[in-house]
């Protein structure tokens, strides 16, 4: 499942992801600058925010309760955030593009 991160400064990033991994994972494991993810994916932390491509969003879909409680402490929170620990890789997500903000927390 491939993955494109886009960077504030337009730098792409594409990685391969496994189904079953979450969008944070690949990051992190990528060296994808711009995603901390402090907690590891717990949910906790608001440090693995990223934008979901318009095109995307509704593919992916939104937020549940705890992560959009999390998102309050995003910065620059948009309609398209979500925390990326919280999205899991799977075949419709093939081609998913998602967009890296300018800075975590
Ligand atoms: Fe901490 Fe996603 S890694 S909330």
């Amino acid at each position: 499942t491939k993955i494109t991160f886009i960077s504030p400064n337009g730098e792409e990033f594409v990685v391969e992801a496994a189904n079953g991994t979450t969008v944070m994972e690949n990051a992190i494991r990528n060296d994808v600058p711009g995603i901390e993810a402090e907690c590891g994916g717990a949910c906790s932390c608001a440090t693995c925010h990223i934008y979901v491509d318009d095109e995307w969003a509704e593919i992916v879909g939104s937020p549940e309760v705890m992560e959009e409680d999390m998102l309050d402490f995003a910065y620059d929170v948009r309609p398209t955030s979500r925390l990326s620990c919280q999205i899991r890789v799977r075949d419709e997500l093939d081609g998913l593009v998602v967009h890296v903000p300018e800075r975590q927390g």
